[in-house]
Order: C-alpha cells, then structure tokens, then sequence
C-alpha cells in the first residue's frame, strides 16, 4: 500500500487514509482516531438503546418517559455526527458498521439501570480520550469530546434522578407520574 509521511511527527499511514484540504494534508494522530472510532461504536449502541426504550415506553403509556429517553437518543445521534465529523478531518475513516454493546431493558427500572450502566462506562471513555488528545497535543479533538462529556453527565444526572424517583415513591407511584 502507498505510504505517505506525515508532517508532525515523521510516522507513516496509508495514503489512502489521509484527506487533503486545500492542498494541505491533515492528519490525526492514529491513536486517537482509534479511539474516536471506539467512541463512536458506543454511540452508534446509545442511540439504538435509547430508541427502543423510548418506543417501549411509548408503547406502556408512559409519554414522560418516552420523551426523556428519545431526546437522549436524538443527543447521542449528535455525539455520532460529531465524532464522523472529527474523524474525517483529521483524516481517518470513520466506522460505522460496529455497534458496541446494546443492553434492552424489560421494564423501566431495568432501562434504567442499563441506560446508567452505558452513561457510566462513556464516562469513563470520554475521560480517557480527553486525556489521550491532550497527550497528542491536539486540543481542538479534546474540547470537543468535553463538550460530549458534559451532555453525558448530564445524561446520567438524569437517570439518577429518575432511580431516585423510583426508591423514594415506590415504583408503581413512580410510573403512574409518567403516564402521559
Ligand atoms: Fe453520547
Ligand atoms: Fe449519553
């Protein structure tokens, strides 16, 4: 396969991986894209978990619930789209083909718990992006991925909350709070 060289730190991709913009080769640190493609992979599983819960909880009657986990689902798409974008600039593919992980509740603690169980562990790989794209020194890729993390916080607040709920009404008050 053809090689080209990058211009930052001397290492070789295959050419046909790399983009030109404007003339000018850009190009991502190999780590990184990797890893953003293992971000995405978990993206890919969010939304589709999201939307199942979402249609789930449709289905039982239960509207509040629904439009908490579709709007989840809808910001998880952004993530996506935002990380397919980061990819291609920095020259990589971006794979959309492998899902990580999806995990369907039967009822609606155990959505939550699952759906708590995912925030949790994209956390954590946020996190380790983060620290990895400062690492690299490319500081643009790391406040992106802040900017991520922080809606998946908020995420998770949210289930919290919802649990919460859950354990200090007793779960069928809970639920018939979601009726709608
Ligand atoms: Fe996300
Ligand atoms: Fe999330």
């Amino acid at each position: 396969m053809d090689k080209v060289e990058l211009h930052n730190n001397g290492t070789m991709i295959p050419v046909e991986s790399a983009l030109y913009k404007g003339g000018i080769l850009m190009n991502g640190d190999p780590k990184l894209i990797e890893k953003l493609n293992k971000l995405l992979a978990d993206e890919l599983a969010a939304i589709n978990q999201y939307i199942v819960h979402a249609e789930m909880c449709e289905d039982w009657g239960y509207g509040k619930l629904h439009e908490g986990f579709e709007k989840r689902s809808i910001q998880e798409m952004r993530h996506a789209e935002k990380l397919i974008g980061r990819i291609l600039f920095l020259g990589g593919r971006p794979i959309v083909t492998s899902l990580g992980q999806i995990h369907i509740g039967e009822d609606v603690p155990k959505q939550i718990a699952y759906d708590r169980a995912a925030e949790e562990a994209a956390i954590k790989a946020y996190n380790e992006a983060i620290v990895l794209a400062g690492e690299v020194g490319d500081h643009a890729t790391r406040d992106i991925l802040i900017g991520i993390l922080n809606d998946e916080d908020g995420h998770l607040d949210e289930l919290e909350e919802l649990a919460d709920q859950i354990e200090q009404m007793s779960l069928s008050i809970f639920l018939s709070t979601q009726v709608g």
